[in-house]
């Protein structure tokens, strides 16, 4: 368990996580196009890798903690940390998730979406409807003095209701210059728990939601993270800021509101 103190951000850092923010959400609406049949996860790895170099960023996940990769590609059973791989082709009904995490000037904007690849099953984009409206929901809970636990809760109410499932074993994490540091934001909880947020708070929320079990089971690649029973898994990722009032999300796409 991380047990540092949760930090809270200046200003000035606060424009450095805008700006590694929106270039991370502009090389993700940048990949979407490539998201067809009959390209490998691979292709889509070295795209972000040339696009990221190419604007002067750097790939976060790139060597953290041994990851081989430039990006994330989790597709239909893989919950997270799918590494991309050459042999594997993305075919017609597929549904996955790419997950950019870029640096600029030593700060981390983390951002991710499922996507479809042709046309979705109603299933799948019953789940991909309901993970991203999941977000949403603990999005539209961060404001100064709400507790950590009310996202969880916002979040896993609406899942549940709609007949899918929570993953526990990965959380949402603060952010900033570390990848991954305090406060953990799991998307499951109980309203009126947990630490209180403070302006200049940055984390991510990130539910990882499944189709049947919220288990999962992690490949001995060490990173790729699969349902237990093999049924479909979503995600989608903001980096965010709390405000004075609210709530900024650093990795909003440009032209997209949220409230
Ligand atoms: N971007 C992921 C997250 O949302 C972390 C990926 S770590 C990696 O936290 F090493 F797998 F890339
Ligand atoms: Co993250
Ligand atoms: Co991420």
């Amino acid at each position: 368990m991380k047990t540092e103190p949760i930090i809270i951000l200046s200003t000035r850092e606060l424009d450095k996580m805008r700006h590694v923010g929106r270039l991370a959400a502009k090389l993700l609406q940048h990949l979407e196009p490539l998201v067809k049949p009959g390209v490998s996860t691979l292709q889509l790895n070295d795209e972000a890798e040339r696009w990221t170099q190419a604007h002067g960023a750097k790939s976060a996940p790139l060597g953290y903690k041994g990851y081989p990769k430039s990006i994330c590609t989790s597709v239909n059973e893989v919950v997270c940390h799918g590494i991309p791989n050459a042999k594997q082709i993305l075919k017609e009904g597929d549904i996955i998730n790419i997950d950019v995490t870029l640096i600029v000037e030593g700060y981390h904007g983390d951002t991710s979406k499922t996507f479809f690849v042709g046309t979705p099953s109603p299933k799948a984009r019953k789940l991909v409807d309901v993970t991203e409206k999941c977000r949403s929901l603990g999005i539209a809970e961060v404001k100064p003095g709400a507790r950590i636990g009310d996202i969880g809760a916002a979040i896993q109410e609406y899942a549940e209701a709609q007949g899918f499932s929570v993953v526990r074993d990965f959380v949402g994490h603060g952010i900033s210059n570390v990848f991954h540091t305090t406060p953990d934001i799991p998307h499951y909880g109980t309203r009126g728990r947990g630490k209180r947020l403070r302006p200049g708070m940055v984390f991510t929320i990130e539910p990882m939601i499944n189709e049947g079990t919220w288990e999962v089971e992690v490949l001995s690649d060490g990173w790729t993270a699969l349902t237990r029973d093999r049924l479909l898994s979503a995600q989608c990722e903001h980096t965010l800021a709390v405000t004075e009032d609210g709530v900024e999300i650093l990795t909003l796409p440009e032209g997209e509101t949220f409230f």
